[in-house]
Order: C-alpha cells, then sequence, then structure tokens
C-alpha cells in the first residue's frame, strides 16, 4: 500500500525541536506532570502503579470519565486510544472499502483523507467558505452525498480555522448522512479550548452513526500523554476494538491513571480554564500584530483552539515563505500547502508568550526584508 506523505506532521516532526520560535504547535503550552499530579494522594496513586497491561480498551474508571463528556453515553461507547490520530485511524482503516466514497471537509487536519486515498476510497471535498466563516455550504453536501458514501469527516471546533459550526449546520450534516446511511467522523479534539467559554456541542447522539473522536493534546494541553479516544454506538465500539488489537493494544498504564486524573470533574474543569485563559490572553497579542499588517495579512479570527489562519496577500507560495522565515529567522510556522491551501499560514499562539512576541517580531523583520528585496511582490 502507498502512502502520501503526511506533510503536516513531517515537516513538524522536522523542525520543531530544531528551531528556535516554534509557533506551529496547535495546542497550548503543555504541562508537567509535576503541575499535573499537584495531590500526594494522586502521586501516590501513580507511584504505586504496577507497569502491566491495562486494560487494553481502556479501564473502567478512564472510560466513564470519558463518556461523561457526552450526554447519554457510558463506558461501552467509549474506546481509548494513542491520540485522536489513533482513533481517526481506526475508523478510516475499518470503514473504507477501495472504491468507497469519503467525503472530507477541507482545510483540515488532513489524516483521514490521506489514510482514506490509501485504503483506496475515492475523497470528495467539501470546502470550507471564508465567507461563511469557514464553514461549508451544506446545500454542497446534500448533492456530493450518494449511495457510495461510506464516511462523512468533519473538524469541529476547525484545524486550521478555529471555526465552529453552526447548530444548522450540524442538524444538516448529519440529514446529509442519513439520506445515505454513511457514518459521520466528526473529530472535536479542540472541543473544550473555546474562547467564549462556551464548550463546542458535541456531534455525539445526534444520528445513530456517529463516530466522535478527541483526546487530551489540544484543550488539556497534555499532548505528551497520547491519550485519545472514539465515542460510538457500542457495537461498532467493541468492532474497533478488534482493529485496535492490532495497532497499539492499548494504553499505558501510566497514561490511563493519568488521564483518569486529568478527566475528574473539579480537574478537568481546571485544565479546561487554564486552556481557555492562555486563549485569551494570547489571541490579543496576534490580532494586533495582524493589525499592523492588514496590507499583507488577511484573516478571520477563531472560535476556538490555538491557531489562527491567516491569509497572504501578496502571494499564494507560502511554503517559500515559511521556509525563508525558517532558515533566516528562525521561526517555524505552518504553510498553507500543508492544509491544501496556497497562500495561508497557519500560526499557533498557545504556546509562551515572550516567545510568540519574539517570533511576530521576526516575522516583521522578514516582511521588511522581503520588501526591500522585492520578494514579497505578486511574483513571489
Ligand atoms: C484535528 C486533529 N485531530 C487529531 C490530531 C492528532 O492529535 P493527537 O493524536 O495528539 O490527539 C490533531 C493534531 O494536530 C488534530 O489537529
Amino acid at each position: 500500500m502507498r502512502i502520501e506523505p503526511f506533510e503536516l506532521e513531517r515537516w513538524q516532526s522536522i523542525w520543531e525541536n530544531c528551531v528556535e520560535l516554534n509557533i506551529a504547535e496547535s495546542g497550548v503550552e503543555p504541562l508537567s506532570v509535576r503541575e499535573l499530579i499537584a495531590d500526594q494522594k494522586d502521586l501516590e496513586r501513580v507511584l504505586d502503579a504496577r507497569l502491566g497491561y491495562p486494560q487494553t480498551n481502556g479501564s473502567e474508571e478512564l472510560r466513564s470519565r470519558i463518556a461523561a463528556l457526552y450526554p447519554g453515553a457510558n463506558s461501552a461507547n467509549v474506546l481509548v486510544t494513542c491520540g485522536g490520530a489513533e482513533a481517526n485511524y481506526l475508523i478510516t482503516w475499518a470503514l473504507t472499502e477501495p472504491g468507497d466514497d469519503v467525503i472530507f471537509t477541507q482545510p483540515n487536519y488532513m489524516q483521514v483523507a490521506g489514510l482514506a486515498r490509501a485504503f483506496g476510497a475515492n475523497v470528495k471535498l467539501l470546502w470550507l467558505r471564508e465567507e461563511l466563516g469557514w464553514t461549508p455550504n451544506t446545500d454542497e453536501l446534500d448533492h456530493m452525498v450518494t449511495g457510495k458514501t461510506r464516511l462523512i469527516a468533519i473538524c469541529n471546533p476547525n484545524n486550521p480555522t478555529g471555526a465552529v459550526l453552526s447548530e444548522g449546520a450540524m442538524q444538516a450534516i448529519c440529514a446529509a448522512a442519513e439520506k445515505c446511511g454513511a457514518w459521520i467522523l466528526a473529530d472535536e479534539v479542540y472541543r473544550g479550548a473555546e474562547f467564549s467559554g462556551e464548550t463546542t456541542p458535541t456531534f455525539w447522539g445526534r444520528y445513530e452513526r456517529v463516530l466522535c473522536t478527541a483526546g487530551l493534546s489540544k484543550a488539556y494541553g497534555l499532548p505528551g500523554l497520547r491519550t485519545g479516544w472514539l465515542v460510538g454506538p457500542p457495537d461498532m465500539v467493541a468492532k474497533l476494538w478488534g482493529y485496535h488489537d492490532y495497532t497499539s493494544i492499548s494504553p499505558t498504564m501510566l497514561t490511563d491513571k493519568l488521564a483518569s486524573q486529568v478527566l475528574e470533574p473539579a480537574q478537568h474543569r481546571k485544565l479546561i480554564e487554564r486552556t481557555r485563559k492562555i486563549l485569551r490572553e494570547h489571541y490579543p497579542i496576534v490580532s494586533e500584530w495582524l493589525g499592523s499588517h492588514k496590507d499583507e495579512l488577511t484573516h478571520t479570527p477563531p472560535r476556538a483552539g490555538a491557531i489562527a489562519w491567516i491569509g497572504l496577500r501578496g502571494t499564494k507560495a507560502s511554503t517559500a515563505v515559511a521556509e525563508d522565515l525558517r532558515a533566516k529567522q528562525g521561526v517555524l510556522l505552518v504553510p498553507g500547502e500543508q492544509f491544501a491551501m496556497p497562500g495561508y499560514l497557519r500560526i499557533g499562539f498557545g504556546g509562551n508568550a515572550a516567545q510568540l512576541k519574539k517570533a511576530l517580531g521576526r516575522i516583521d523583520e522578514w516582511f521588511f526584508e522581503s520588501k526591500h528585496e522585492g520578494k514579497a511582490s505578486r511574483n513571489a
């Protein structure tokens, strides 16, 4: 089987640990283990954990705590995975056969589209529209679904735009899926990271063939735990558990215990509040900076996630811009081509605020130098 390169993940894997200023991340500043286990009792519990195999689909305690995030769900609706990435993988692997149609909203985290093509599916793109606040025209979706449509893949809140779907759009997506019996894969890994403090409604419970994926990487600031999950109807979850036997088998004993602690209701509230505070404090740094670049940049503010999706007015060549910024200014950001949208850049603002300001200052220097060299011209 041939796979296409996952450009975004390769770009970050290669450069994130060797650039001076990394603003390519989509999450918030990660917590240390010490910050996470502030309570002595919790620490003892972790230290006493025997490092055997845990329950391979996730402990009952962890699955129950995850289920509590989805109205009406219980532990039988949950499979714990290695990151949201494994959850997306298992679903796409289990559900797509050669010749199936997969409808993929774009721009989006490119994993499901890349995998579906590798599994032989025909990927049809449903573009998010900037004039609709980076949401899709659901009439287009209605015309796209056919008897061959097996999966509709959504990312809500969206990476890279930070947009959140309206109730109406969510209902229209469910109605389109119902028309042809397709599954909805709703990647909700940014759910919880809203500026407003109002948690994004989940697709869970709106239609019987919904599979939601998420994890602790983005809204909780814990990507290094590699804890993800999927939530779905019990028979489908049991089937996907069988696929999980062929991938990572189980979470680790330590991550199962730590993730349970993270999702204990009071701790959960604390972590989500921390993330939202970071977003509210850091986004103004980006928006003020954008205000001084109106001639060069366009932008629709995000509603969730520590990411700003920014259009370049003068050029489509965002990879060239990103390469230049990395090589000359030591700044790593994400070029739009990695989301199949040349002419855009993604900036992450969830990390250290001083580093963010420094990185934006370096981009200013780059703009200044480029103008003098004539690089930011239409021909770049
Ligand atoms: C939309 C989306 N889904 C899934 C992932 C994978 O994240 P993880 O495996 O850390 O949960 C990412 C990572 O950036 C993402 O942006």
